[in-house]
């Protein structure tokens, strides 16, 4: 069982593509996934075609309310893909926890009990560094961060590490980045493959091989309401994706989180 928490404060730089793309990928290979949406805007909850009921369940009600999250969950049209909605209000929850005691671990205590009937939680988390993206940051095991490879933007990157860093000391010892992915590469460019070696050279082997290339079909693709393998089989969006799903799932042997909560 891996939990994930797919985040940069930065707007803008594939995190629910990628948490869309690679969830529905690992699903495709049997794997068991649950995409939980954590962002008002609710981008990955529409782009999977959930929340068009004028009052649904969502991870507001889990976070605010009593709501138990296995009462939220919705099963998409890939076998084993479930989503946690979101829902615009969820904007508040930042200002309704804010004087909460436990205010950080509301997210994780609401997942107790449902982690083992999965193999990957994915948390697709807002652009900001709010109560949301840190209860994201304790109920995780690990952390993703995509960049976008179009602008040199590696201050945001320290910032987002040292927040890490202060979650891991406070609430979540076992913390890590264990991924950094590459997003809307242009080989072409100078500038990705300057972004790409300064990723690496900073960041090492945590930065996955393989790199997401600047791709329409996938900019086109939340309108389709599917994933990028469904929408536009062959794109490079697609193979990409798939790659990375692969590599993913070939880190979880290797992964010491992964190894010690299936020991558990
Ligand atoms: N590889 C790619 N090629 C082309 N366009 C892409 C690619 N990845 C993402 N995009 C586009 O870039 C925009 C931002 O992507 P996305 O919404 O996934 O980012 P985000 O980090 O989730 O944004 P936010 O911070 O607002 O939640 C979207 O319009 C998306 O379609
Ligand atoms: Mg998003």
């Amino acid at each position: 069982m891996r939990t994930i928490a797919i985040t940069n404060q930065k707007g803008g730089v594939a995190k629910t593509t990628t948490a869309v793309n690679l969830g529905a990928c690992l699903a495709e290979h049997g794997k068991r996934v649950l995409l939980v949406d954590l962002d008002p805007q609710a981008n990955l909850t529409s782009w999977l075609g959930f929340g068009k009921e004028e009052d649904y369940k969502s991870v507001y009600d889990v976070l605010v309310n009593e709501t138990p999250m296995a009462e939220v969950l919705r099963a998409f049209t890939i076998d084993t893909l479930w989503v946690a909605p979101s829902v615009v209000e969820l904007a508040g929850v930042e200002r309704l926890l804010a004087n909460e005691a436990g205010r950080d671990s509301v997210l994780k205590r609401k997942l107790d009990g449902l982690t083992e009937g999965y193999d990957y939680i994915l948390f697709d988390c807002p652009p900001s560094l709010g109560v949301i993206t840190i209860n994201a940051l304790t109920a995780a095991r690990e952390v993703f961060i995509p960049v976008e490879t179009k602008i040199l933007a590696l201050n945001g990157l320290v910032t987002l590490t040292h927040t890490i860093q202060a979650v891991r000391d406070r609430l979540n010892p076992a913390l890590e980045i264990t991924g950094i992915i590459a997003c809307m590469y242009d080989g072409r460019t100078n500038l990705s493959r300057e972004v790409l070696d300064k990723l690496r050279g900073r960041f090492g082997g945590k930065v996955f091989n393989t790199v997401i290339r600047e791709n329409v079909r996938l900019a086109e693709c939340p309108i389709s309401e599917l994933p990028i393998h469904l929408y536009a089989p062959g794109s490079a969006g697609a193979k990409d994706y798939e790659s990375l799903a692969v590599e993913v799932i070939g880190s979880e042997k290797t992964d010491t989180g992964a190894d010690a909560d299936k020991d558990q």
